[in-house]
């Protein structure tokens, strides 16, 4: 295997005989300790916080607990495969990058150092709509390692299709559509800090980068001026926005109005929470890529989904961000996997930790897994080495719990792997 598990671990203790402690921390909760430190208070508490008291973060952890894996032995694990196969792309672990939105937050280099990292696995990684880099830096730097599109569905169709069309010329190979954001969820450490980032300018590359946004900054402006106390942090905010928007002339840009524009148009038209199941037809006429929708819960939307031709479904609860109180995704997937029946992919996010996880979710039903904050915490813990060691660590873990439960490949992981805890 290319990116064996014992090679890694091998690895890790011979830095450790020569004195030299792993940088990106292989324990979840270390990690995250880890990168806080390397954000701004702002940042932290817009990448760990979730909805309300965050009891759905908790759900998703817990959920984990409810089931055990049953190890077999003496099945002969020396040949492990873990590779899968989605939408005809091989893929060497059961895993993808969940789609996170202004990652500039935590580092420089954003979204182009998570595209560099997955592609120097080939695992795939999921553009955000809230992207910090526009999806064609990433494309470019990622050869033909697969990459898919996340949208978010706005208020306008013209811009939603040119986002799809991007994607396609982009190399992506899926969209997935998120459907649990057609309004930001109660984030109450955001709240607390009163602090959005779109506001500055942050997490809209992809609208200021897209010739149909452009062109609707052109069209008169739609929304009454507010009245609001300047301040040095208004002032301080201001400068954001533009020295986030396009171009390199500081002071042309802000003559231009543009980059105030953006936002307001941003802010304006991001979501559309008018979007009903007919309107997928719109996204089916505009692309021939496989469409997933990201955010189900409910076996009978799953059952929908397959009814109105989607090709695949992500159970995601958004990392517990938009329902406080919200099932947890694991406790979600056995009913969704029941009316599913393996006619279409289903993607598992929110909550995932470790390979033990991982394995669970296979187990019940799930095709793939979802990896969200702590590939953002080892961005911000190290760039891009820090994107591709969590995914390493994740993959290796992964592969010995796999083997070790004796497996030797994904088709051996079935629901009899697990005992279900009282
Ligand atoms: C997200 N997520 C997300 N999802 C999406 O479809 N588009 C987006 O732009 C974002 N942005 C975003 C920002 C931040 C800071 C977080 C933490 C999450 C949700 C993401 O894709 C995924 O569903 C969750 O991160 C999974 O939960 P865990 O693993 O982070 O707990």
């Amino acid at each position: 295997m290319k990116f064996s598990a014992p090679d890694w671990q091998k690895e890790i203790y011979l830095n450790g005989f020569a004195g030299i402690l792993p940088q990106v921390n292989i324990d979840p909760a270390l990690l995250e300790k880890n990168a806080r430190r390397h954000m701004s208070r702002k940042a932290y508490a817009y990448i760990a916080g979730g909805a309300g008291h965050e009891s759905t973060m908790l759900q998703n952890r817990q959920a984990f607990e409810k089931y055990s894996i049953v190890p077999r032995m003496l099945c002969d694990v020396s040949q492990r495969d873990t590779s899968i196969t989605l939408f005809g792309q091989k893929i060497p672990s059961p895993f993808l990058l969940s789609p996170v939105g202004v990652l500039e937050m935590v580092h420089r280099e954003a979204d182009v150092a998570v595209a560099r990292a997955a592609a120097s696995i080939g695992i795939p990684y999921i553009f955000s709509n809230q992207a910090s880099k526009p999806m064609e830096s990433c494309a470019a730097v990622m050869n033909n390692s697969p990459r898919w599109f996340q949208l978010y569905w706005s208020r306008s169709n013209d811009l939603v299709a040119s986002f799809v069309q991007r994607a396609e010329r982009c190399g992506c190979s899926a969209i997935v559509v998120t459907l649990d954001t057609t309004m930001l969820g109660w984030r109450t450490r955001d709240l607390e800090l009163a602090y959005l980032p779109f506001l500055q300018g942050k997490g809209i590359a992809q609208y200021t980068s897209d010739p149909v946004f452009q062109k609707m900054l052109d069209e008169p402006e739609d929304r009454v001026p507010v009245d609001r106390k300047i301040t040095l942090q208004s002032i301080a905010g201001l400068f954001s926005m533009v020295k986030h928007y396009p171009g390199n002339n500081f002071i042309r840009k802000l003559k231009s109005g543009r980059a105030v524009r953006a936002v307001q148009k941003f802010t304006a038209t991001y979501s559309n929470p008018a979007t009903t199941w007919n309107d997928l037809a719109f996204l089916r006429q505009h692309t021939k890529l496989p469409i997933l929708l990201k955010g189900i819960l409910h076996p009978d939307d799953a059952s929908k989904a397959i009814d109105y031709g989607l090709n695949g479904i992500i159970i995601s609860n958004h990392g517990g961000r938009q329902v406080d109180g919200s099932i947890a995704t694991l406790d979600a997937l056995p009913a969704i996997a029941n009316v599913v029946r393996k006619q279409i992919p289903i993607i598992l996010d929110s909550g995932i930790r470790g390979g033990a996880d991982a394995f669970k979710a296979l187990a019940l039903g799930a095709t793939a897994i979802g990896i969200g904050r702590p590939y953002v915490y080892g961005l911000a813990i190290a760039g891009e080495q820090g994107v591709y060691t969590v995914l390493r660590n994740f993959m290796a873990d992964f592969e010995l719990t796999m083997a070790l439960a004796g497996c030797k490949d994904i088709s051996e992981i079935t629901p009899e792997r697990l005992q279900q805890n009282r």
